[in-house]
């Protein structure tokens, strides 16, 4: 398997596999395409056999999947007109998980982020409806953040964005664990 960097050329796949495997909706593809367009898409695939089975993605801007001005203005605050970048897609294909490929697509994130000169790392921890939570173990490889809050019921609204979730459908409950980190605690990894 190999692990590199994603490229124009790759966007219309990485489209493709989010809207099969992690929400869909004619937005998220905007939204994509749009970050595209702006030279603010960043990430890393894991490829086999000359197919993406792997990406995470990154992108400069302080966001969430649904509005949250509460914590957006915090997190606003603790970054202080510092560059923040947000951990965006994470996908890995159900015929190699669980082989340290999630975990890898991360600890090269957090490179590409320092890289990319952010000072600040944010992600959205996704937490199921029974707690279960796909990326904890992964995103804890980062070290320990500097902001850390747990909102339940976080993806409630997102119907109205018409989006629905591939767990609950359009009535979500799951919930959600916003995290921040200063880079320069980031565990990484070179390419
Ligand atoms: C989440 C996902 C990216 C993990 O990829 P992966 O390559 O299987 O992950 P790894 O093999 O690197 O596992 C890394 C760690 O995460 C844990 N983990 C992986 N999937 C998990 C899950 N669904 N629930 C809880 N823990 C999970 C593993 O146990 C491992 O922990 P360990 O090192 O303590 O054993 C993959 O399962 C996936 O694409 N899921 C569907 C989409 C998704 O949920 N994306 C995340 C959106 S926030």
């Amino acid at each position: 398997m190999e692990f590199l960097e994603i490229t124009d050329d790759d966007v219309t796949e990485i489209v493709r596999l989010t809207l099969e495997y992690l929400t869909d909706g004619d937005e998220v593809a905007d939204e994509i395409m749009g970050n595209v367009r702006t030279g603010n898409y960043f990430g890393y695939k894991a490829v086999k056999d000359g197919k993406i089975v792997g990406f995470m993605t990154f992108k400069q801007g302080i966001g969430f999947t649904t509005p949250q001005p509460k914590i957006e203005e915090t997190i606003r605050k603790i970054a202080d007109g510092k560059k923040v970048y947000i951990a965006d897609g994470l996908w890995v294909s159900p015929d190699v998980r669980g082989h340290g490929v999630g975990a890898k697509l991360c600890r090269m994130i957090g490179h590409g982020v320092k890289k990319a000169g952010g000072d600040y790392l944010l992600i959205e921890e996704w937490i199921y409806p029974d707690g279960d939570s796909p990326v904890r173990a992964l995103a804890d490889q980062w070290g320990a953040p500097v902001y850390d809050k747990y909102v339940p019921l976080f993806y409630k609204d997102i119907s109205k964005y018409g989006m629905t979730c591939p767990i609950c459908g359009k009535d979500c409950k799951c919930s959600a664990k916003i995290r921040l980190y200063d880079t320069e605690d980031i565990k990484d990894e070179e390419q």
